[in-house]
């Protein structure tokens, strides 16, 4: 018997960065590119191959539960999880989702491996626990994280999204267009939120303002949402953008392509994630998304996708 577990990609359709600190941020499934973990069972210990990810084969135990690498210590913890010392098989890992680029890759691929885990021990594993699972590894790997990247992307949902909070999903009134374009420069979500601490020692007044901003807008963003304001969420977008740019986390290529964006008929556009590289994301309306696509295209994005969020299931489209 052999079998496929999967995770989605994800973007964050405002208040990254302030969310680290406190403040509500709201993400989307990007279910078009997704994280796949091909396993069947063999009669040797457990095995991670990950060709894709440049990765040599990874046999896993218990022992890698203080891993350095994320793979292997997602494994090991969702066996720990099962209470597992040790299991037979093969993983086989192959992603969808550009890495370095705030689409929620690490995270899709460590739930993916827990499902196939979880898959192969023949056990059902809910999602609450693999969201924790998720979120140790995002700890470990990745600095301070405020836990939206494994939230969103284990239960595949639009969130809405606090630290301490319960995660509220999102009922969207009208269906969101979303064309996400990679400006192509990998950058380290990690470096960025370290950057933003910095700056947050350094002016704190200033720096807590404009997190309280972007705070404020991811509510109004919300309520756009839930009823259906797209023209509004779109000047939201735009401004969190702006916003973004004041806490120093955009770059010159992102500034780029959201003002393309902007240029051919998006409703608003802002840099997704992290920051530095990696994606931005425009709201669109069915008329311009081809348009946006390809000024997109033209002012230097190097992948373009358009996503509708909130259509029953999510329903991508890439290119
Ligand atoms: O993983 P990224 O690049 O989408 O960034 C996640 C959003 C941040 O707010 C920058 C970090 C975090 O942990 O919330």
């Amino acid at each position: 018997m052999s079998a496929q577990a999967s995770a989605p990609g994800k973007a964050i359709l405002a208040g990254e960065h302030a969310v680290v600190y406190g403040k509500p941020a709201i993400a989307l499934p990007l279910s078009g590119i997704r994280a796949n973990a091909a396993y069947r069972p063999t009669g040797s210990p457990l095995t991670l191959i990950a060709e894709d990810l440049a990765r040599p084969p990874l046999v896993i135990d218990t022992g890698d539960i203080v891993s350095s690498d994320p793979l292997a210590l997602m494994a090991a913890l969702t066996m720990q999880y099962f209470g597992l010392e040790s299991l037979q098989g093969e993983i086989r890992i192959q992603s969808e989702i550009p890495i370095a680029s705030g689409l929620g890759s690490g995270a899709a691929v460590s739930a993916a491996i827990g499902r196939a885990i979880a898959q192969l021990h023949g056990t059902a594993l809910p999602n609450a626990a693999l969201n924790r699972l998720v979120f140790e590894v995002e700890k470990q790997h990745h600095g301070t994280p405020s836990g939206i990247d494994n939230t969103v992307v284990v239960y595949e949902s639009p969130v809405y999204f606090e630290i301490g909070g319960a995660p509220a999903f999102l009922e969207i009134a009208d269906p969101l267009l979303v064309v996400v374009a990679d400006s192509g420069i990998a950058s380290l979500t990690r470096d960025a939120v370290a950057d933003v601490r910095t700056l947050a020692r350094l002016a704190p007044t200033q720096t807590a303002r404009v997190f309280e901003d972007i705070g404020a807008m991811v509510n109004e963003a919300r309520q756009c949402i839930e009823h259906g304001n797209i023209a509004r969420l779109g000047e939201l977008m735009s401004a969190n953008h702006r916003l973004l740019r004041a806490l120093d986390v955009s770059a010159a290529e992102l500034d780029n392509l959201v003002d393309a964006a902007i240029n051919a008929g998006a409703l608003g556009a802002k840099l997704s994630g992290g920051g530095r590289g990696g994606n931005i994301i425009a709201l669109v309306d069915e008329a311009s998304a081809p348009v946006v696509k390809q000024g997109l295209i033209e002012a230097g994005a190097t992948q373009v996708m358009l996503t509708v969020a909130g259509q029953g299931s999510q329903n991508d489209d890439s290119d």
